[in-house]
């Protein structure tokens, strides 16, 4: 998207933008940590050596270093714009009586809860049963209208029209066993609604959505400023849903790694088996901070963990959230 905001960088983002090449270049050679997601055969051979960063203030500066072209697919940043398009269309309460907004502890697709927590709602919309439920609430009876209504949230937070990864899809599409398990139980316990192939069809495409660490940052900026676009000048999320899905990203967004992220970083983020992290920090007084107006941050890097969230991207976080004094806390 064309930003209209041309802004002069302050000294403090002139410093930002070279200590940003610095840090990611010595994390790009220093750490070779994490593998790239084997379990999806297409992102299998993706060079885990890329790390990527882009950071939007909203004053208009942007920041970018190493990788932040590569083009990658959203994968689980998919479930923060799945949550926010399912409350604009049904409201929060709706959404709430199907799905929670309390953290698990457990892995991303972990079924273990379901059955031993009755009544087997689903912990919260980050994880893979939360977010296989909110797929089902958007508008539409089929797969194509819902994730044409799925698109039409997209555009309206980046200004693009999404491009599906159809390689990745049909790669995820099939092998994605313990998703049509989860899918098929929350069908049984009535909290998935409409048909588990269509649901699932729908959450592996908004999974397998290309976009950049631009686009990323974009969408977190926008939390950021509690729904309102610096772009396009107007509030495109309501506030009470922009607070809630980022209390849901501090907390559930970084899978079983979410405590340490918030101890550790500090800051709302949103991570994706792809290698992608979507954060954002708000407005602050901090002294430090090159952004005190807010900024989203999109960070791109493919070796991921045991948790399922980027080795070097998570590094990066950590290194900017303390050099910076970013962390809300
Ligand atoms: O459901 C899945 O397995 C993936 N398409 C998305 C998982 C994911 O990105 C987990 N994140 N860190």
């Amino acid at each position: 998207m064309k930003r209209e905001i041309e802004q002069e960088m302050s000294y403090l983002q002139v410093t930002a933008k070279e200590q940003l090449h610095e840090w990611v270049e010595q994390i790009k050679e220093f750490s070779s940590e994490g593998k790239t997601a084997d379990y999806i055969p297409a992102l299998k051979d993706m060079d885990s050596s890329q790390l990527g960063i882009c950071l939007i203030g909203a004053d208009g500066t942007v920041i970018q270093s190493g990788d932040y072209e590569s083009v990658f697919t959203l994968q689980s940043i998919s479930k923060v714009i799945s949550f926010i398009a399912a409350c604009l269309c049904c409201g929060i309460p709706y959404v709430l009586e199907r799905v929670d907004v309390e953290p698990t502890g457990d892995a991303f697709n972990s079924i273990i809860r379901l059955e031993m927590h009755k009544p087997g709602k689903p912990f919260n919309p980050m994880i893979n049963a939360g977010a296989l439920t909110v797929s089902s609430l958007l508008s539409g009876e089929t797969a194509k209208e819902k994730l044409s209504y799925l698109f039409d949230v997209i555009t309206m937070l980046t200004g693009k029209t999404p491009l599906i990864n159809e390689t990745v899809f049909e790669s995820e599409w099939q092998t994605s066993h313990r998703n049509r398990a989860l899918a098929y139980y929350l069908k049984e316990t009535n909290y998935l609604q409409g048909e588990v192939e269509e649901v699932l069809e729908v959450y592996l495409k908004q999974c397998s959505i290309e976009v950049t660490t631009e686009d990323i940052a974009l969408i977190g900026l926008i939390l950021s400023l509690d729904g309102y676009h610096p772009v396009f000048h107007k509030q495109v999320i309501p506030k009470e849903v922009a607070k809630l899905t980022k209390a849901l990203m501090l907390t559930c967004g970084m899978y079983n790694a979410s405590g340490k992220f918030a101890a550790f970083v500090g800051m709302p983020a949103k991570s994706g088996v792809s290698g992608g992290i979507m954060s954002l920090v708000p407005p602050n007084t901090k002294k430090q901070s090159p952004f005190p107006d807010g900024c989203g941050i999109g960070i791109y890097s493919p070796a991921i963990d045991e948790y399922g969230n980027s080795v070097k991207g998570v590094t990066l976080l950590k290194k900017i959230a303390k050099e910076w004094d970013l962390s809300i806390f």
